[in-house]
């Protein structure tokens, strides 16, 4: 597993951006496993540039969102549909139809979770998934105790990841449950970067790097992973020793 910390949260992003890049460069056709949050947000930026400026497609890739909230529909403004449509999709030049993400209003949930993993197995697997952590170590929605052999379920959130998602729905409500790709699927990704930016993260960082693996802590098992990297900013990385 690689290490890289970066001057800020810019050079994290534009780093970030450049590994994306090049596996499309290497494989226009890839299948990218991809998170929502603030942290990725400057890397979507990065890549709507790079297509903007350099002509980097993304027309022949396949994308599916790790999560999505469970009841929400998913024109709703804080469904990560609706995300990943307003900072990458819409921005660059992919293809609807390879546009991927759990339908958090699916009638039969546990049905949708099936289709997910299902589509995702159909389309061969990731071959980049991105990552982000939450502050307890969560990575997807994969909260601690998350089992390293689960696939795309439906899970309870934990009460301070709501609290901290609280930012993104108006009066605060956020749904207590949300479908996730589970940890088995993220690892079986060929090639896995998971992002930290910020001081709010570096005790997960340093427990994921520097700890036990285990379920308490989901993001340590990118250790196990053959080509896994941590890309941090100074302050995520202030915990490591
Ligand atoms: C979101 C996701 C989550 C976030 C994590 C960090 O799709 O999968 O694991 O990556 O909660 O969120 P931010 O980047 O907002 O700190």
């Amino acid at each position: 597993m690689r290490v890289r910390v970066l001057h800020d949260y810019e050079a994290l992003s534009l780093a970030a951006a450049e590994e994306v890049a090049e596996t499309l460069r290497s494989r226009p056709d890839a299948v990218l496993l991809l998170p929502t949050g603030t942290t990725p947000l400057g890397m979507y930026r990065r890549l709507a540039e790079m297509h903007r400026r350099a002509g980097l497609s993304f027309a022949r890739a396949t994308f599916f969102n790790l999560d999505e909230y469970l009841g929400l529909p998913p024109d709703h403004v804080a469904s990560y549909r609706a995300y990943m449509h307003r900072n990458f999709y819409s921005l660059v030049d992919a293809d609807p139809r390879r546009i991927h993400c759990p339908n958090g209003a699916a009638p039969d949930p546990e049905a949708e979770c099936e289709r997910y993993e299902a589509e995702i197995r159909r389309c061969g697997g990731a071959d980049l998934c991105v990552l982000g952590i939450g502050r307890n170590g969560h990575i997807g929605f994969n909260e601690p105790g998350a089992p390293f052999g689960s696939r795309t379920r439906i899970v309870r959130l934990a009460e301070s990841t709501r609290r901290v998602n609280a930012r993104d729905f108006e009066e605060g409500r956020v749904p207590e449950h949300a479908i996730t790709v589970g940890m088995a699927t993220i690892f079986e990704s060929r090639r896995i970067l998971l992002l930290a930016s910020g001081a709010s993260k570096a005790r997960a960082v340093a427990a994921a790097i520097e700890g036990d693996i285990s379920e308490s802590v989901p993001a340590s098992l990118l250790r196990r992973h053959p080509d896994a990297a941590f890309l941090l900013d100074g302050e995520a990385a202030a915990g490591l020793a």
